[in-house]
């Protein structure tokens, strides 16, 4: 009976011993079988060297020589393909020169003007009627709201400060956020004036070319030629809505803006019906806006500008092969900015003036469109006066002085992609223009067309990218697009098919 218990026994632990060796054995196979596949793959595989690393025949010397080569060859093929791609992300564009001008159409500039007497008396006796303002106060009203609605960075100080102003402005209730509007809506859009005399309108010949009314740094002023979209109009920054529709303009053939070609010689436009005896005029690029610092003077003649051009266009599928910062440069509507929908140089260093002044004086002036989620503070007329006049030069030439006389910049604003320089050969004032068109204007007139223009190309594609990856992996590894396809083929189905035990 116990004897027979002791055989039991002994056959259990021989059975267990024998499991227990079968099992060491499965899993010593494991590696091996791996390592018989790797060997496998480098036999087989499309990297010329591998194949020596695992030929039976050679001696260890050479292995090793071709695994220090292998390293070699790998180590440059990354340093090469590295410098491809940051090739493709940073210099992958350029600017060429073309001379072909016979064929080419060039945008005459833009003209801002902006009137000098900026209220409509009309507009003005109706809104003191309908909130009770008489006698005296109207008159101290009307030179404040005239002062503010003519104030920019250069005469900040000039706006009238007086404790009758506060007690108007406690009376009616007018917050600084509703400065621009009160300004808007007192001031008449003399684009649509009925009279033709004293309607600001753009004129070549018989032909009518756009002209609008914009908010500029410099408040409401009018902008003609350009090839900006309606959304750089003032009702569509200080409410959000399109300009009305201009059944004056549409009278006559009307050009968005006028272009000219070598084949011209002299192409011009005139724009007038200013009723203001005077006037503030900024020549720009019809792809710009105007920049505050940068105006031909304060008129009461006309101006007669003869500018030169130099364009700088794109080629048509550099927006599509490039992002903003491989090309460094912006299209209109490609606008990262918080405060303005659209993009161009000016209008962004005219976000970081806004932020330089929000920065220095804790909120922004009353021209800046304000409709954004979270609008900043604008500014009342006191701190206009108080803070403003310190910082001039800070905030024309955006720079900001931290500690002793270092001055640094304040922001990058990228270039327009698509621009024209403009340069001024002369700028004459157009005598009797009064008489001879009842009222004040810009003339524009170019005599000389450019024979050269730049053009931004793209040298370095996506595609050029792929062949100089490919070629180099190529010239250091001998790998192609099929090698890749079979490291993951050997690695996929044939591992399924040699764990199942088909061999090769
Ligand atoms: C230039 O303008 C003319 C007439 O205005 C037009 O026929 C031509 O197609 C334009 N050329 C280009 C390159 O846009
Ligand atoms: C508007 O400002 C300009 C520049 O400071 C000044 O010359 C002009 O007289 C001002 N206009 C009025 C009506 O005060
Ligand atoms: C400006 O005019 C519009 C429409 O006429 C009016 O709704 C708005 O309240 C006015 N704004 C101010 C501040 O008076
Ligand atoms: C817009 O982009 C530029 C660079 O592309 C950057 O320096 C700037 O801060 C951006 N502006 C905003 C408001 O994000």
């Amino acid at each position: 009976m116990y004897q027979n218990i002791e055989n039991i026994t002994r056959d259990i632990v021989r059975i267990n011993q024998t499991l227990l060796l079968a099992k060491h054995a499965r899993y010593r196979r494991w590696p091996r079988s791996i390592i018989h596949f790797i060997a496998l793959y480098f036999n087989n595989c499309c990297i010329h060297g591998f194949r020596y690393l695992v030929k039976a025949m050679l001696v260890v010397f050479e292995k090793f020589l071709w695994l220090v080569l292998l390293f070699v060859s790998i180590y440059f093929c990354i340093v090469v393909c590295l410098s491809s791609i940051d090739r493709y992300y940073t210099k992958s564009t350029h600017i060429g020169l073309e001379r072909n001008y016979y064929f080419w159409n060039t945008t005459l500039p833009s003209v801002t003007i902006c009137p000098m007497h900026r209220l409509d008396s009309a507009l003005f006796a109706d809104y003191c009627r309908k909130n009770g303002i008489k006698g005296t106060q109207k008159t101290v009203f009307w030179d404040f709201l005239e002062n503010l609605a003519n104030s920019t960075y250069i005469n900040f100080q000039n706006i009238p400060e007086s404790d009758q102003i506060d007690q108007i402005i406690k009376d009616i209730g007018l917050k600084p956020e509703h400065y621009m509007d009160v300004i808007y809506n007192l001031t008449f859009d003399s684009t649509y004036d009925p009279f033709e005399q004293n309607r600001t309108r753009c004129v070549d010949g018989q032909t009518y070319i756009h002209v609008r009314q914009v908010l500029t740094e410099y408040g409401l002023c009018y902008l003609g030629n350009t090839r900006l979209g309606l959304m750089y109009s003032s009702r569509y920054l200080i409410f959000g809505k399109y300009p009305e529709f201009n059944k004056y303009e549409h009278q006559r053939k009307l050009l968005p803006h006028v272009e000219g070609s070598f084949f011209v010689p002299d192409v011009e436009y005139t724009v007038v019906g200013f009723t203001s005896p005077a006037i503030d005029s900024y020549i720009h690029s019809a792809y710009e806006v105007m920049k505050v610092d940068a105006n031909f003077g304060y008129t009461s003649d006309g101006m007669v500008f003869d500018p030169y051009l130099e364009e700088i266009t794109a080629e048509d599928n550099l927006e599509r092969h490039t992002t903003v910062s491989m090309r460094k440069c912006r299209f209109h509507h490609e606008s990262n900015l918080t405060h303005f929908p659209f993009y161009t140089r000016n209008v962004c260093m005219q976000e970081c003036r806004l932020n330089l002044a929000y920065k220095l004086c804790k909120c922004i002036p009353h021209f800046y469109p304000n409709r954004i989620t979270n609008p900043k503070k604008v500014c009342d007329y006191k701190t206009l006066r108080s803070c403003f006049p310190r910082y001039t030069s800070n905030f024309l030439q955006l720079y900001e002085k931290n500690g002793s006389d270092k001055k640094t910049r304040v922001c990058y604003c990228e270039q327009n992609c698509i621009d024209s320089v403009v340069t001024m050969r002369t700028a004459l004032p157009l005598l009797d223009s009064k008489e001879l068109l009842q009222s004040i204007g810009c003339k524009v007139s170019v005599k000389r067309w450019p024979q050269n223009r730049l053009k931004r190309q793209v040298i370095f594609s996506l595609t050029d990218l792929l062949v100089s990856i490919g070629g180099t992996a190529g010239l250091f590894l001998g790998f192609s697009v099929l090698g890749l396809v079979e490291v993951l083929y050997f690695f996929t189905i044939r591992l399924i098919w040699q764990s199942l035990g088909y061999t090769l």
